[in-house]
């Protein structure tokens, strides 16, 4: 008999001194788009849906993510959080995940990127912390997981500033874990 699928407790939207995180909705498409247009170069090297979507995408791609962001959370999957500027609130700076797996709800896999020309002015670290501190008291995660290419000097620095240590290797890379 398997057990009917839900997502860690987490909630809907994450407001932080500078960004509000909601939940994607399907509407968000065409901020998704922008983001995502002007930062494929950068995403594609680490995101296989990126590389796909440079290689034979059209910007109206993208209402499929938004789309499909909605309905996962609809039916009760996790949350994908779409970063929105607090001072400029059309504007969507990134998008960050917690996944869980099926099966093991005390662990949470964390993934997320930033809009390029938002990049170093510590929007990743004010959303991971949210989303940290959110994962360890309300969602009651034990570990927060992800997934990094050794090649990834951003993505590694700012694993480091939120906690995670590497552990060990994954077929697409390097892991981290941070314990709650
Ligand atoms: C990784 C990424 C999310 C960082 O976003 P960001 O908002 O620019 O990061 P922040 O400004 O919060 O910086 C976080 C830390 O990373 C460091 N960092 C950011 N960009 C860096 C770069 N190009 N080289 C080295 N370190 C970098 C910052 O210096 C900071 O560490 P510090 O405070 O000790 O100096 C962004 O570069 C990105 O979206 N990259 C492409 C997608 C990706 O790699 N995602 C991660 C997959 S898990």
């Amino acid at each position: 008999m398997t057990t009917p699928r839900r997502r860690p407790d987490l909630p809907e939207v994450i407001v932080t001194p500078r960004l509000v995180l909601r939940q994607g909705r399907a509407a968000d498409a065409t901020a998704l788009a922008e983001a995502v247009g002007e930062s494929l170069d950068v995403l594609a090297p680490w995101f296989r849906w990126a590389e796909t979507l440079q290689r034979w995408g059209e910007p109206g791609d993208l209402g499929c993510r938004a789309r499909i962001a909605e309905e996962r959370y609809r039916a009760g999957e996790d949350p994908t959080y779409f970063a929105w500027d607090r001072d400029d609130p059309g504007r969507l700076l990134g998008e960050f995940v917690l996944l869980s797996r099926d099966w093991h709800y005390d662990a949470l896999t964390y993934l997320g990127w930033v809009r390029r020309s938002a990049w170093g002015r510590g929007i990743a670290l004010e959303a991971g912390d949210a989303l940290m501190d959110e994962a360890f008291t309300r969602a009651r995660a034990a570990v927060v997981e992800a997934e990094v290419d050794g090649r990834n000097a951003p993505s590694r620095r700012l694993l480091g500033r939120l906690g995670f240590a590497p552990y060990g290797y994954t077929p697409a890379g390097e892991r981290w874990a941070r314990e709650g």
